[in-house]
């Protein structure tokens, strides 16, 4: 999926309009998310790619410089999303991306909850896991990262799927009107022991709770955590 077209419809064959982000692709190791603009060109050591002969084709052309060089301009994907976004905390990467959205078991018209929003490369999958019905509510308590990864949001497309809250989730929880409405939560949180009894409000009775966290210390809290707020019947990664 991705780009989407207006009626949320999933689109591989829609062609580049003045606007859209493509990802730019030299090699496998150097790629550029650009804005298309018609009275652009981008520049790099093959030469100089005017936009306006972008305009039109589909996704995955190759297009040529003044010089004769070649670029692919590619969809703006989650998979090539993650590769050039720029980090403003740590990231999940594809491998870990995969793994959570698996065992999230999230499929089309799921109803996520996630905190930290972070860089929003968890997000943007997660966006199309569950579209073109569910949603995902994703909560940062930093407002300037927030507001980042809602304007990410709309470049990428996901935007119609993904809505983002400033909220401190270790503090207040989530909000009660999700209680007993989610289908999986994820938490990339310093300390998420403490955003797990709100979590435990939020799911669904066969809900999926999984927590990301990268020491040891963290797990064992969140482990505890979880111990006392769930039955061990439900199912946490
Ligand atoms: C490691 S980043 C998440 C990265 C994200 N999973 C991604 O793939 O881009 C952790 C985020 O949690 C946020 N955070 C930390 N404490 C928080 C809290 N109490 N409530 C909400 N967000 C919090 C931070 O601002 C940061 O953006």
């Amino acid at each position: 999926m991705l780009p989407t077209d207006p009626t949320k419809k999933i689109s591989f064959t829609r062609c580049i309009k003045e606007g859209d982000l493509v990802i730019v692709y030299e090699r496998h190791d150097c790629m550029k998310a650009v804005k298309v603009c018609q009275n652009s060109a981008f520049q790099n050591r093959f030469g100089a790619f005017k936009h306006s002969d972008w305009i039109g084709k589909p996704f995955g052309s190759m297009v040529f410089s003044n010089k004769g060089g070649f670029v692919y301009l590619l969809a703006p994907t989650p998979e090539l999303w993650t590769l050039v976004l720029s980090h403003r905390t740590q990231i999940l990467y594809i491998a870990d991306i995969s793994f959570v959205i698996m065992y999230l078991e999230l499929v089309p018209g799921c109803l996520v909850l996630e905190s930290g929003t972070g860089s929003g490369s968890l997000t943007t999958s997660l966006a199309r896991a569950v579209a073109p019905t569910g949603h995902v509510y994703t909560f940062d308590f930093h407002e300037q990262r927030a507001a980042s990864a809602r304007e990410d949001f709309e470049r990428t497309g996901v935007s119609s799927f993904v809505t983002v809250g400033v909220r401190d989730i270790q503090g207040q929880g989530f909000p009660d009107e999700f209680s007993g409405l989610a289908d999986s939560i994820f938490l990339d949180l310093p300390q998420p022991w403490l955003a797990i009894p709100s979590a435990k409000k939020m799911l669904k009775q066969d809900g999926i709770l999984c927590s990301f966290s990268p020491c040891i210390e963290q797990v064992q809290r969140s482990c505890e955590s979880l111990r006392l707020n769930f039955t061990g019947k439900e199912s946490c990664i």
